[in-house]
């Protein structure tokens, strides 16, 4: 009994510590572990050097430390924003099966985003969810129709079955409630 305690413990551990980093639109700051279950990060602030990023044909890469983990993307226009009240979801929650680096296509013309404009600024969020609890980082952006993310890395460690722009949507909320329950569940009533 003394033994399996402990390997559970051990076992948990293990999975909650076990992140994501947001690699491009770059965060708001360096990568800080501990504060990746809070909003933004832990980084409350706006960032005063925001990303040109393009209204079509962006990119949205990171790497995982987890094998299996669901997403989604939030935006706001706020120019300071401090709360996740700031933020709407502009893409269904999706599933992806890669542990490593991630890119995916982000044409925000294609989100549910609404009244975005050339030379807006804006704040993207980026939820990530590996089972184990919901965490968070954000990138300040200014959105420019000229700005051409070619140049960025964007590859997938392994190959996945999935397809589609932004991954495969999640059926419903309640399965991704039944995924994280006991943890997190909580957490959604708070988005
Ligand atoms: C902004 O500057 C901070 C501090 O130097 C850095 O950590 C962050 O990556 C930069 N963000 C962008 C979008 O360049
Ligand atoms: C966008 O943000 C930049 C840097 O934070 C700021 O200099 C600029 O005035 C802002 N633009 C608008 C339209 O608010
Ligand atoms: C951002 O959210 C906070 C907390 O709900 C709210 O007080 C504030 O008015 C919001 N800001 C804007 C500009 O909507
Ligand atoms: C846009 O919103 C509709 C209705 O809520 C939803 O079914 C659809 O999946 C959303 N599309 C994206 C790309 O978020
Ligand atoms: C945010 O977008 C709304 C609707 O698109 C607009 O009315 C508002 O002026 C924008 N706010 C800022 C700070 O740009
Ligand atoms: C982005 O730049 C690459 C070369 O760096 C070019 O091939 C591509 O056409 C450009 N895309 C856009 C949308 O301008
Ligand atoms: C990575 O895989 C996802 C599907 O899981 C796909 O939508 C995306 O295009 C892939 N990215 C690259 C760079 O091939």
């Amino acid at each position: 009994m003394r033994f399996f305690t402990a390997f559970t413990l051990t076992a948990l551990f293990a999975v909650v510590s076990a992140h994501f980093q947001l690699q491009f639109p770059p965060p708001r700051g360096a990568f800080v572990e501990d504060q990746e279950p809070n909003f933004c990060d832990g980084y409350d602030s706006v960032a005063s050097n925001r990303t040109s990023f393009p209204l079509n044909n962006g990119i949205i890469s990171l790497n995982s430390e987890h094998p299996q983990w669901t997403a989604a993307v939030f935006i706001t226009n706020v120019s300071n924003p401090t709360s996740f009240d700031n933020f709407t979801q502009i893409t269904p929650f999706f599933q992806e099966n890669i542990e490593g680096s991630f890119c995916m296509a982000f044409d925000l013309s294609q989100t549910n985003a609404t009244g975005l404009t050339n030379g807006e600024n804006v704040t993207i969020q980026f939820l990530f969810d590996g089972g184990d609890g919901q965490l968070f980082q954000c990138a300040d952006l200014t959105l420019d129709t000229s700005a051409n993310v070619s140049s960025q890395s964007c590859t997938n460690a392994t190959s996945s079955s999935s397809s589609g722009a932004i991954g495969t949507p999640v059926p419903a909320v309640g399965s991704l409630l039944g995924l994280t329950a006991g943890l997190v569940g909580v957490a959604f009533a708070l988005l």
